[in-house]
């Protein structure tokens, strides 16, 4: 059985007051903290780096899961290892930009893989709404991967609309992959987790969901109840 598994964005939280908002939300039942990097470069925002995940670990022990949107995910896999991210997520475009070789496994991104084990962290890889889970396939087969990162929109900013078609390719995915852990973020909210759910995601990030609302407990609770199990 898969677990179902509840991550609030940190992109949505009060930066000047970080270490509280985390404990809110983790007392609020989240389940894991949800970290995302931007370089300016993959996408055009800059965010966090590893500094503040050092902070962040000497107040809890939750699970980072740390998003990169990074043109060079290989150049930070040690650090983020380091400061104390619990899974490395990657964008499999920054590594392979070319659709043409989508269709095999790259040796690049499967050394990618082994290095973010190496360092003890959980292996993600991610695709942008146009990239076809199809790109995903090799990697999962080869065992390289613990879960995928579905966008459901484009990669950038919180507080964005979530993008309907992408939710076939979770259907996709879980058709195949019965065990595999399937990760939506973007736009996730009340209004859209059903369909993802469905579709098969057990893994949900929300940022402006969850720190937007009034009652987090409430929209966290409703989140996990809804996900895929
Ligand atoms: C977007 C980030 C998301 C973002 C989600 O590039 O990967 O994690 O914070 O924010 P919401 O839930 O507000 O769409
Ligand atoms: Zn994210």
């Amino acid at each position: 059985l898969l677990q179902p598994i509840v991550a609030p964005s940190i992109l949505s939280a009060d930066f000047a007051n970080l270490a509280e908002e985390c404990k809110q939300v983790l007392d609020a039942g989240a389940d894991w903290l949800h970290v995302d990097i931007m370089d300016g470069n993959f996408v055009n925002n800059l965010t966090i780096g590893p500094p503040v995940v050092k902070c962040l670990r000497k107040h809890t022990l939750a699970y980072f899961d740390c998003h990169l949107m990074v043109n060079d995910p290989l150049k930070w896999v040690e650090i983020f290892g380091s400061v104390g991210a619990s899974g490395y997520t990657f964008h499999l475009e920054a590594i392979e930009p070319d659709p043409q070789n989508w269709t095999r496994a790259s040796e690049k991104v499967v050394a990618l893989c082994k290095d973010i084990r190496l360092h003890g962290m959980k292996v993600g890889i991610s695709i942008k709404p146009h990239t076809p889970w199809q790109a995903l396939e090799p990697y999962i087969l080869a065992g390289c991967v613990d879960m995928v990162l579905i966008m459901t929109v484009e990669p950038g900013f919180g507080g964005q609309k979530f993008i309907p078609e992408t939710v076939s390719k979770v259907v996709s995915l879980r058709k195949l992959f019965p065990q595999l852990n399937i990760e939506v973020d973007g736009g996730i909210a009340p209004n859209t987790i059903e369909q993802v759910a469905k579709a098969g995601a057990n893994i949900a990030v929300a940022g402006s969901a969850i720190f937007g609302a009034d009652d987090r407990k409430q929209v966290i609770s409703l989140l996990k109840q809804t996900l895929y199990e």
